[in-house]
């Protein structure tokens, strides 16, 4: 298959760093630079469908973010709750589908709840989807699915020989999101850190040195007139 890029990425996934450097820098808690980072995701959102980019998804918090102060952690998951309750309003008016990926389990069930709720209330809203990643691991997610796709073949007799990319795909957190087009990092830092490695096999990537509370819709749209010159080549020789 050969195709070259149209001007926009259907599909941005987004690695938000920096959070806790950009309050540090100003002699801030970590966690004020989080909630900063939570207004920035707002502003993403709305800008997104102007820029063509009808699909977001962000890192919010990683099977790795555990291991941070549990003040931190703490503060992470009441901000995670919180804009749920204070933009479910604003995100069905403005028809954002909400959506998480991510092991559940291992959430306040409180969080669970608000999840479940926000993601059956804005269900209908076609404007644009956001899906928020938390407790989210790509090797986590490929252990789950291993494990679902284990117990059809032991259980409803699932034939192996037929398990495809499809299949994975399908038993995926992601299985009703198509792949992203374009994975963008913030802050410098040019790892992948677990976010998405099947689903960005063939994904664009760009670097950003800006920190993610920094992150306005002029620097997204910037990053995005990158892309629209690239050429994607899904293992072809192109055109
Ligand atoms: C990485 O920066 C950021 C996180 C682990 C948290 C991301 C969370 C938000 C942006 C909050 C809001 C999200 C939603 C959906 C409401 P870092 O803390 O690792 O920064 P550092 O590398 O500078 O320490």
């Amino acid at each position: 298959m050969s195709s070259s890029a149209s001007s926009s990425p259907q599909h941005v996934a987004i690695i938000m760093d920096g959070n806790g450097r950009w309050a540090t820098q100003k002699g801030w808690p970590r966690l004020v630079g989080h909630r900063k980072g939570a207004e920035r995701v707002k502003a993403i959102v709305r800008a997104a469908p102007d820029l063509g980019v009808k699909w977001l998804t962000i890192y919010a918090f990683s099977t790795e973010n555990w291991k941070r102060s549990t003040e931190e952690v703490i503060g992470l998951m009441g901000l995670f709750a919180r804009y749920i309750q204070r933009e479910a309003e604003d995100m069905s008016r403005e028809g954002v589908r909400m959506r998480f990926i991510g092991d559940r389990s291992r959430l306040d069930p409180k969080l669970q709840d608000l999840m479940h709720w926000i993601e059956e209330r804005t269900s209908g809203n076609t404007h644009v989807n956001l899906t928020v990643a938390i407790n989210y691991g790509g090797r986590n997610e490929l252990t789950r699915a291993a494990q679902v796709l284990a117990r059809r073949v032991a259980e409803e007799g699932l034939d192996p020989a037929t398990i495809d990319d499809e299949t994975v795909s399908g038993a995926l957190d992601t299985h009703d999101i198509p792949d992203p087009d374009l994975v963008i990092r913030t802050s410098g830092e040019t790892r992948v850190s677990n976010f998405l490695l099947w689903q960005a096999a063939y994904a664009e990537f760009e670097f950003s040195p800006v920190l993610w509370p920094d992150f306005t819709p002029e620097v997204f749209a910037e990053i995005l007139s990158r892309y629209g010159v690239r050429e994607r080549r899904f293992g072809g020789v192109g055109t």
